[in-house]
């Protein structure tokens, strides 16, 4: 597809700001600042659609709440990435029938990745008859229209076309903090993994202009912020739809370019294209955090084969090998499905031999669930309930064993950190993270918030490390 196809047209652009600038006038002349909620579920790529749907609303003239019972607009960010992230969204959105009997011009949004499932909206068009509007990952530029539609008294709006994704470039943000922020470079999924849902409902993966993405840092920079983290669904696949002969490592060469005090991150890294040319350049750019998330979802060749991964499991060990010759303090970690459809005991048993082979700094792990749709969903799935639950019991206690004892060599190291915040825990003060992206907890000024300091590692546990500046 051509350039300029891929992004919404600017005229499309401009006629939602001229509808956000009308519902701000509107809302100006009320006598006091309407209020708007958005709840997030799922991963940093919603994160930053929120972003993105405060940015608007904030145009439209919208404070923000984070109690519904005052909300004049609730939006609700969905994921569909397991059936339980599904349940608990239609749960709480069901108790909104409350809040709206006691405010009935209360407004209900969904959207996001479930909306985007035809069937889930479907099911809140028939069961849901308090939600108003709901809109799908295609359309999010478009809110301020379908939300004044709704306002305008055109009853309940559905807005989830299929599409296989465009860009949408210059969406105003409101960033959840001063230090941190996340930049798109890119949307959608081409994998198909068998057991994923992420590329129906996201569509195909599509880049943006690396200029855009080095002028968003350059001016996140200028602001103040120290902790930017790149997000795709597989950054390693950046540019490849561009035409402009620039991948993912030389985009990260053009961000570390960048001047100004911060540290890069990026997720999420697909095994199968991460090159060496990458490893190469996270080891020579100074901003780019010693961190890595390389997701393994299986340590059992046959597994990965039936989960579509296209990498086997002595391909993985070898570049973490080669990654870790190239930056020695690199923290790992990754995510592992358990019980995907027809593993055996004896495959289990290889995913954690990986895990002690590896030694991963912490992990994310999930039960397979099975996703309408999706290849794994319709295939043999013999094991019972109980012994997925026993795997993954296991694999928790192993990786627990691992997490603390990496935790614990933390000890006695004086490291940098940034202080990123207020400690809640009611024994420290103060929270940071190392480079590689560990949480410390920490005593020391709250003036100390928003900088780097070097701290030394005095105690460490399965989760965090405790420490005091230095
Ligand atoms: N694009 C990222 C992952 C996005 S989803 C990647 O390729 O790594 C985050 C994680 O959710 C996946 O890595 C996988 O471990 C898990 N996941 C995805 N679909 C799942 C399913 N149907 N059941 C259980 N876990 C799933
Ligand atoms: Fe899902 Fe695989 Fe795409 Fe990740 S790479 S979003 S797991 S299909
Ligand atoms: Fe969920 Fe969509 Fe992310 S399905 S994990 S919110 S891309």
């Amino acid at each position: 597809m051509k350039r300029t196809e891929i992004l919404v047209p600017e005229a499309e652009l401009a006629r939602q700001r001229e509808i956000c600038r009308a519902l701000a006038a509107r809302n100006a002349a009320r006598p006091t600042r309407p209020l708007a909620l958005v709840d997030t579920y799922g991963c940093q790529q919603n994160e930053a659609d929120s972003e993105r749907i405060r940015g608007m609303l904030r145009e439209m003239g919208y404070d923000f709440t984070a109690d519904e019972r005052e909300a004049d607009v609730i939006v609700i960010n969905t994921c569909a990435i397991r059936e339980h992230a599904e349940m608990r969204v239609l749960g709480n959105v069901g108790a909104l029938t409350h809040t709206k009997r006691a405010k009935p011009d209360q407004v209900i949004c969904l959207c996001g990745c479930a909306m985007q499932e035809p069937s889930r909206a479907e099911q809140i068009r028939r069961s849901f008859r308090h939600v108003d509007l709901v809109f799908g990952t295609h359309v999010l530029w478009k809110f301020p229209e379908l939300l004044a539609r709704v306002l305008e008294g055109g009853g309940r709006v559905f807005e989830t076309p299929e599409s296989d994704g465009k860009i949408a470039e210059g969406l105003p943000v409101v960033r959840s903090g001063p230090l941190k922020a996340w930049v798109s470079i890119m949307y959608g999924c081409n994998n198909f993994c068998t057991y994923c849902i992420v590329p129906y409902v996201r569509g195909r993966e599509r880049s943006r202009d690396p200029e855009r993405i080095v002028q968003e840092v350059r001016e996140l920079a200028a602001a103040g912020y120290k902790d930017i983290t790149l997000l795709g669904q597989n950054v390693n696949s950046y540019g490849k739809d561009l035409g402009l002969d620039i991948d993912f490592a030389d985009l990260l060469r053009m961000v570390n370019d960048v001047p100004g005090d911060f540290l890069i991150r990026f997720m999420t890294s697909h095994p199968k294209d991460a090159s060496q040319k990458l490893f190469e350049t996270m080891a020579a750019c100074e901003k780019v955090a010693p961190q890595l998330h390389l997701p393994v979802q299986s340590g059992n060749d046959r597994v990965l084969r039936a989960m579509n991964r296209h990498y086997d499991r002595a391909a993985y060990l070898d570049e973490v090998r080669r990654l870790r010759a190239l930056v020695p303090e690199i923290v790992l970690t990754s995510d592992i499905i358990v019980g995907f459809p027809g593993e055996t005991a004896e495959e289990f048993e290889d995913t954690l031999s990986l895990l002690e082979e590896v030694r991963y700094d912490a992990l994310f792990t999930f039960i397979f669930s099975p996703r309408p749709g999706t290849p794994a969903a319709k295939m043999p799935d013999p094991m019972p309930k109980e012994e997925k639950n026993r795997n993954f019991q296991r694999l928790v206690e192993l990786q627990n064993r691992i997490s603390a004892e990496k935790h614990a060599a933390y000890v006695g190291r004086t490291l940098r950190v940034l202080v990123d915040g207020r400690n809640d825990d009611g024994r420290h003060t103060l929270t940071a993270r190392t480079d590689g992206g560990r949480l410390v907890h920490l005593d020391g000024p709250e003036a100390a918030i928003g900088t780097w300091q070097r701290a030394e590692i005095t105690g460490a546990s399965t989760w965090a490390l405790f420490g005091r500046l230095v």
